[in-house]
């Protein structure tokens, strides 16, 4: 960071929160805060919180949040530094300028000229197409059934066949060779010079959510090889981080999100009016690329190619879609190979059909089982049954579970009995394989570590939400205890925070906490955290009593964890042990 804090917070306390947003969205005013559609993913009904006491946003719908500076670089796809700068702007501060490194200023010019010279590379590939050099490209796209408005929409192109035909055109738009260099676009080489990375193929450029040309993909015309040829990761273009299409899907009407294979089949998709689908880009689906689509999506339908490398391909985005709880549907396209050719075999309404029959994960995942045993064979029959029993009893909510266990039972032909038996057998013995690791169990307590890790982070989240709720807390806990005792790390973050401002000014302002933390995904935990609500009709002795039961259960937590780490230093156990034995007589107590 490389303005001084209080130059940042002057920033920050110079633009409402709830003025900026306004700008972008319309905002309702509902009790205490104000509520709008989300402007990060698809919604009809507004889940996007803004609070003007808190300065803080946060969207109860796909968890985005954060205060003026995270909703302006989400917002605008602006780092931090240039975040502040538009405010300051915005507010009439006056930033220094040599405040700024060198560095980051020119980082951040080399990524806006590499965006500048691939939205130049887009509009030139683009014009080829439709001059006589791209005569054959068109004819290339026009038999696999694209439209004029298609290519346009996609604003698909053509390379030329001259090695240096597109670094001619940009040195020609004033483009300097250092900056091709880093482009992706340009390849140097000692004894030929510059030439093309792309030459002689028809060109998909690739846009990320904010519009902006990031990268290209380039197919051969025919069947040569390699197919296609993609950027290499460049300054401004991570593989691991878009999607192909999602900048348009992001906008679409229909539920959820189709993920395809290819380019093509994404087009051919959005052609057939499935403009919500998208691919990823030349590599297996990723995590980044899965959060990403979090924001616009609550169901994600997979349209992977129908051949084995398309069902691995489909089981191991379903492992990333689970562990991000994200609703995934599996969609049959057999017999068509993918997307594009079932398309153009049967048509839209194949398709839409095919969506409405898409099968639930799970039962996607039971599926594969069946088809890796012989069912007329009593061994493999009940080889197949213990697996599909042990995937079942790995499903967390009990309702789901039966519910699928009935599916099963009457698709496979299992007597529903005997199969809701042997699930629920696998899922006490723990061999179910679960999303996380399964849980090993505690000595002296039904509990497993999970479930008890997952209720302490709990009672710290809550406790913080207490804090920023009621300042008068900060006095009680004086000497009872710091922020030291809480175990999450990104908790203890937050909790050393609102104690120094506490301290130094007498009350807290949790927006200015935010800027502690640098990942979204901090960002979003943070945000939940101070945006939550609770009944506030409690009578003191209520409040006491929850308080008192949070703090116990912290500072227990926190003692048992010193104690492992005390191991041999008897003075300290000894310490620990004492405080331990006085945890009951912790009492907060509202007046
Ligand atoms: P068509 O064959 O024209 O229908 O293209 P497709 O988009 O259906 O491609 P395919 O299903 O063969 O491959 C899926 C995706 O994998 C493509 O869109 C590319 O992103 C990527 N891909 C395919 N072939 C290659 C290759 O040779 N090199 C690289 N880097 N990526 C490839
Ligand atoms: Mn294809």
């Amino acid at each position: 960071m490389f303005y001084e804090e209080g130059l940042i917070e002057e920033v920050r306390s110079r633009n409402d929160i709830v003025d900026v947003i306004n700008g972008y969205v319309s905002l309702k005013k509902r009790g205490n805060s104000f509520v709008a559609c989300c402007p990060f993913h698809h919604e009809k009904t507004p889940s996007f919180n803004v609070s003007r006491e808190r300065q803080m946003y946060h969207c109860f719908g796909c968890g985005v949040g954060g205060n003026v500076f995270t909703f302006i670089m989400e917002h605008e796809n602006l780092s931090f530094p240039e975040a502040v700068q538009m405010l300051a702007e915005r507010a009439g501060v006056k930033l220094p300028e040599q405040g700024r490194p060198e560095e980051d200023r020119r980082q951040a010019d080399i990524r806006m000229r590499i965006k500048e010279m691939n939205r130049m590379a887009a509009g030139y590939f683009h014009y080829l197409l439709k001059t006589d050099h791209g005569r054959t490209a068109m004819e290339y796209l026009k038999k696999r059934g694209l439209t004029d408005e298609t290519i346009r929409q996609f604003g698909l192109g053509y390379s030329d066949k001259y090695r240096d035909d597109l670094y001619r055109h940009l040195r020609n738009k004033g483009c300097r060779d250092e900056e091709l260099k880093l482009s992706g676009l340009i390849r140097y080489d000692e004894k030929q010079g510059a030439s093309d990375q792309f030459w002689n193929r028809v060109m998909f450029p690739i846009i990320d959510v904010n519009n902006r040309v990031i990268g290209f993909g380039g197919r051969v015309m025919g069947d040569g090889k390699p197919k296609y040829i993609n950027t290499q990761d460049t300054p401004v273009f991570d593989k691991s981080r878009n999607l192909y299409g999602l900048n348009l899907a992001k906008k679409s009407r229909r539920e959820g999100i189709i993920f395809c294979e290819g380019y093509m089949d994404v087009i051919s998709m959005h052609q057939a009016g499935f403009d919500n689908a998208v691919a990823s880009l030349g590599t297996a689906l990723t995590v980044g690329q899965v959060n990403l689509v979090k924001r616009y999506a609550e169901q994600v339908y997979l349209a992977y190619d129908s051949d084995d490398a398309g069902t691995k391909a489909a089981l191991r985005a379903l492992e990333i879609m689970k562990e991000f709880e994200l609703p995934a549907r599996v969609i049959s396209l057999k017999p068509y190979k993918d997307p594009d050719e079932l398309i153009q075999a049967e048509g839209r309404e194949e398709m839409e059909k095919r969506i409405r029959d898409a099968v639930s994960g799970i039962m996607f995942e039971i599926g594969i089982l069946a088809s890796k045993h012989d069912q007329r064979d009593p061994q493999e029959r009940t080889a197949f049954q213990r697996e599909a029993a042990e995937k079942l009893s790995g499903i967390e909510d009990p309702l789901e579970r039966g519910n699928y266990v009935t599916s099963v039972a009457e698709q496979y032909g299992i007597r529903e009995e005997i199969l809701r038996e042997a699930v629920t057998r696998y899922g006490l013995a723990g061999t179910g394989r679960r999303v996380s690791a399964p849980a090993p169990r505690e000595s002296g307590s039904g509990e497993s570590r999970e479930t008890k890790e997952r209720r302490q982070l709990k009672a710290e989240r809550l406790l913080i939400t207490w804090m920023i709720r009621e300042n008068a807390l900060f006095d009680k806990l004086e000497g009872i205890l710091t922020e030291d005792d809480f175990y999450e790390p990104v908790y203890h973050e937050i909790v050393s925070g609102l104690f120094a401002q506490y301290r130094e000014e007498g009350r807290v302002e949790p927006a200015a906490i935010m800027d502690r933390f640098q990942s979204r995904e901090e960002h979003e935990v943070v945000s939940g955290i101070m945006q939550q609500e609770f009944d506030m009709e409690i009578t003191p002795e209520e409040k006491s009593k929850a308080v008192t039961d949070l703090v116990r259960s912290i500072r227990m937590k926190s003692i048992q964890h010193q104690l492992e780490l005390a191991q041999g230093d008897l003075e300290k156990t000894g310490r620990l042990m004492l405080d331990k034995a006085g945890i009951g007589r912790l009492k907060i107590v509202f007046g």
